[in-house]
């Protein structure tokens, strides 16, 4: 780790600021170190995107000061922000998805000044150089055919091209593979030893303990405290974070005889023209089956196919022994197979609309009333059970989706799921950005609905999520399933190899 200097750029006074009834920030007090890399930690509602939004000049502060240079400053809005050289990675991607990567990133330093002076063909260039350094896509596509991973690494190249003295990053490595997160994190490093303070906001304690010089942890708007990683562990601050040592992680696996000779799901020779191939698994009532497998290599692709989402399949599933004769996912849904979309934003929540109407969004003919009116208090009703279950953090059951932190977003998407009382569920990332109590939590309601007979079908690129919570995993790569692996032969090292070896001898179990 990199000596720090120790001048403080920024410092935050006794910062409040609360939405109606909610205290998002709570007297924070917070110094942000000339060229540093500033984790912080917290759950899901802690407040940690409230600070930044208020850093950025997004939301004004109910009291308290923001000093930068040793001068008190007040932020009105976010061009401000940029022209104190203060810049942002927003947690949720907000880019124009008609237009090219390269516009999307130059369109940034535009924002901030606007001259005819201006070369725009060399600002252009170099928004062009610095995505190169992140990524290997052609700068000209437009946005909205990019993955989400490349979108992610297009809004930080956006940041990056604003010549910022402080660069915020709200979980920035959510969506990104592991070979991209550490582009990320030998760029964060070069920026740093430039002098320039950096703010990286995560979930995970790898990242932090690997790459950050200090660790700042939030709960409940206030902040906890403020450490060296160096002279701490990750359990010091997943205790402060969720006030509570947790000492269990994952559920216990299927227990003995728990997993049945019943199979709830069959596939058989499943294909899609280009995207996967001859795809045939089991699932067995009372398991958990995992798939594993690099990004792109058609993991989503193959439950979207199975749940008739997407794509021109061919092939058979039968459900509880019925052959399934899907035309669309709306017929999934009333066979009881859902699917819990990686794209929250896209397809996973409706924003604008309330949280309570969220919940039952998959089926409202269950809160409707005989008239087929969707009754609001049976809507809520429900909503307020899956909520207490997925221990949601909400103000109330009527506001829109937006107003929740991202991490509670997920949980609205879950609860959706559960709504309609399923007989299968795919997940796809269930606890990306979700925090390490909530994450357990969720665990824990997979596993009690596998020993309800409930099939769970968990996607994920977090290894050790696979590793902890299934019981069997399957392994994807380029549209086939090139092996799977369950009891001790579940080790990263097996499932890498089955991902990535391109002549894979499957060891199948
Ligand atoms: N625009 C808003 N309107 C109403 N409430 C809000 C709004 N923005 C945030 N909140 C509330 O403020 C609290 C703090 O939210 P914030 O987004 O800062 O959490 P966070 O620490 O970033 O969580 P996560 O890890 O889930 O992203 C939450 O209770 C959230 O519901
Ligand atoms: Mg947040």
């Amino acid at each position: 780790m990199n000596i720090v200097m120790q001048d403080v750029i920024l410092k935050i006074e006794n910062l409040s600021k609360s939405f109606g009834p909610v205290k998002a920030l709570r007297g924070v007090n917070f110094e942000l170190k000339k060229g540093e890399i500033h984790a912080i930690a917290g759950e899901n509602g802690a407040g940690k995107s409230t600070l930044m939004n208020v850093i950025d000049g997004i939301l004004q502060p109910d009291s308290g000061d923001i000093v930068l240079d040793g001068k008190a400053v007040k932020i009105s809005s976010p061009t401000m922000a940029q022209q104190l050289g203060i810049g942002f990675v927003h947690q949720e991607i907000a880019l124009c998805p008609d237009v090219s990567v390269a516009e999307n990133i130059f369109m940034a330093t535009t924002n901030v000044s606007r001259s005819w002076l201006m070369d725009y063909k060399k600002l252009e260039r170099e928004a062009v150089d610095v995505f190169r350094q992140l990524s290997d896509i052609d700068p000209s596509v437009l946005v909205k055919n990019l993955s989400i991973s490349n979108q992610q690494l297009v809004e930080i190249a956006k940041a990056l091209t604003l010549d910022c003295r402080i660069l915020i990053l709200d979980e920035p490595t959510a969506a990104l593979t592991e070979t991209e997160a550490q582009t990320l994190f030998g760029i964060m490093r070069n920026l740093a030893d430039q002098g320039i303070s950096i703010i990286y906001i995560s979930h995970r304690m790898v990242e932090i303990f690997d790459n950050c010089d200090r660790v700042s942890v939030f709960r409940d708007g206030q902040h906890i405290v403020t450490n060296d990683v160096a002279d701490i562990q990750p359990s010091d601050v997943v205790n402060a974070m969720v006030g509570r040592v947790i000492d269990n992680l994952y559920p216990e696996k299927a227990a003995e005889g728990a997993i049945s000779e019943e199979t709830v799901l069959k596939v058989k020779g499943l294909s899609e023209v280009t995207r996967f191939h001859d795809v045939s698994f089991e699932l067995k009532k009372g398991e958990i089956l995992g798939i594993a497998g690099l990004i792109g290599a058609g993991r989503s692709e193959i439950v979207k196919g199975i749940c008739q989402l997407e794509g021109d399949v061919t092939g058979d599933v039968w459900l509880n022994g019925e052959k399934l004769a899907l035309r669309n996912y709306q017929d999934s849904i009333a066979k009881g197979m859902v699917y819990l979309s990686e794209d929250r934003k896209g397809d996973g929540v409706f924003l604008d609309m309330s949280i309570a109407s969220n919940v039952s969004a998959l089926k409202v003919e269950q809160v409707a009333g005989p008239l087929g009116l969707i009754q609001t208090g049976a809507e809520e009703a429900q909503a307020e059970a899956l909520g207490r279950k997925l221990n949601l953090k909400c103000g109330s059951l009527s506001d829109p989706v937006s107003s929740l932190s991202g991490g509670n977003q997920q949980k609205v998407a879950i609860a959706k799921m559960l709504s309609v009382n399923p007989r299968l569920i795919f997940l796809d990332e269930p606890t990306r950005g979700v925090d390490v109590g909530a994450k357990s939590e969720i665990h824990k309601i997979l596993r009690d609905l596998a020993n309800d007979g409930v099939g769970i079908v968990v996607i994920s690129s977090e290894l050790p999520e696979l590793i902890g919570v299934c019981d069997r995993v399957l392994v994807v790569r380029e549209g086939r399933i090139s092996g799977q692996v369950t009891g001790e032969e579940m080790t990263e090292e097996n499932i890498m190899h089955l991902a990535s070896v391109t002549d894979a001898q499957a060891s199948v179990a």
